[in-house]
């Protein structure tokens, strides 16, 4: 059996593959240009991992005079170290560091984006403090996640539930065991409103809370399948070789049961402006 270098097997669960279909740009960039705007001259891409929210921030900013500053923050050395060969823009700089103590990486910021991370997050109401602390008052902060209580379209929870029960059981009999500890407390989903009300609580007035529809296609789960972060929310305990196998197994299963070949699922996306 061979076993995997620390660093080959960070690029094998990495989150790029998944990044690279449409709708994920749609979701992101939807959000990206409603609190990217002439004037925000330093932003912050927070939990930028390694860097797909950074190119559309840059993409965006292209023609902006003069041109702004664009901090990229994530805690994960991999990711920052791949969004730095990733991205060669001069306007871009990448900080490794957790949102926790974000008023210690960055003094003051125009607008703060944070995209499909919040829901990693412990501790929400005490990042939302930090970020607000970082902006200032008429600054913007965007956020937007797929993993919130809502995310599921009518009728489909079934389709999720399945998935994972068919990847316990792929598993199974192969005779590894799931942890069955629930969500940890880094993957509680809240309701918008919640989210809303965490916001408000931290001084950031909330103007736009909306949900994206997508349809999730079998190629875009395949690769959320292999994402480590993914794999260890879904899998709690199961190494991510045979997490990611039995995810794809158990996917293969269940739209084989279900007769279908994508699944719609909601994106959160909340702008607020600070006060
Ligand atoms: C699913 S990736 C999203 C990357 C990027 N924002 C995007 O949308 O393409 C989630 C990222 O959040 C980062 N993350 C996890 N906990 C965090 C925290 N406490 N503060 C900041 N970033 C965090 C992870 O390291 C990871 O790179």
């Amino acid at each position: 059996m061979t076993t995997l270098g620390h660093e080959a097997e960070e690029d094998r669960f990495s989150f790029t593959p998944f990044t690279r279909h449409p709708f994920f740009t749609q979701v992101n960039r939807w959000i990206i240009d409603k609190v990217i705007c002439p004037g925000r001259q330093v932003i912050v891409d927070l939990g930028c991992g390694p860097g797909a929210v950074t190119q559309l921030i840059l993409e965006r900013v292209r023609t902006q005079q003069p041109p702004p500053r664009v901090i990229g923050v994530d805690p994960s050395s991999s990711a920052i170290a791949k969004a730095r060969t990733a991205i060669s823009s001069k306007l871009a700089e990448f900080v490794q560091g957790s949102a926790e103590w974000l008023s210690k990486l960055v003094s003051s910021a125009d607008a703060v984006v944070f995209l499909n991370a919040i829901h990693l997050v412990p501790n929400k109401a005490q990042v939302l403090g930090e970020i607000r602390r970082v902006l200032h008052p008429g600054g913007g902060l965007a956020f937007n996640s797929t993993f919130f209580n809502g995310a599921y379209v009518e009728g489909t929870s079934g389709f999720w539930r399945r998935w994972i029960v068919r990847s316990v059981q792929a598993l199974k009999e192969k005779g590894i065991e799931v942890k069955h500890n629930g969500k940890t407390t880094a993957m509680e989903w809240l309701t918008p409103e919640q989210y809303g009300a965490l916001c408000q609580a931290a001084g950031l007035k909330p103007t736009t809370i909306e949900l994206l529809r997508v349809d999730m296609t079998r190629q875009a789960l395949i690769d959320i399948g292999h994402f480590s972060l993914f794999i260890e929310g879904a899998l709690p305990g199961v190494p991510l070789e045979e997490g990611a196998r039995a995810l794809e197994v158990g996917l293969e299963r269940t739209m084989e049961e279900l007769k279908v070949e994508s699944v719609p699922r909601n994106w959160m996306e909340v702008v607020a402006e600070a006060v």
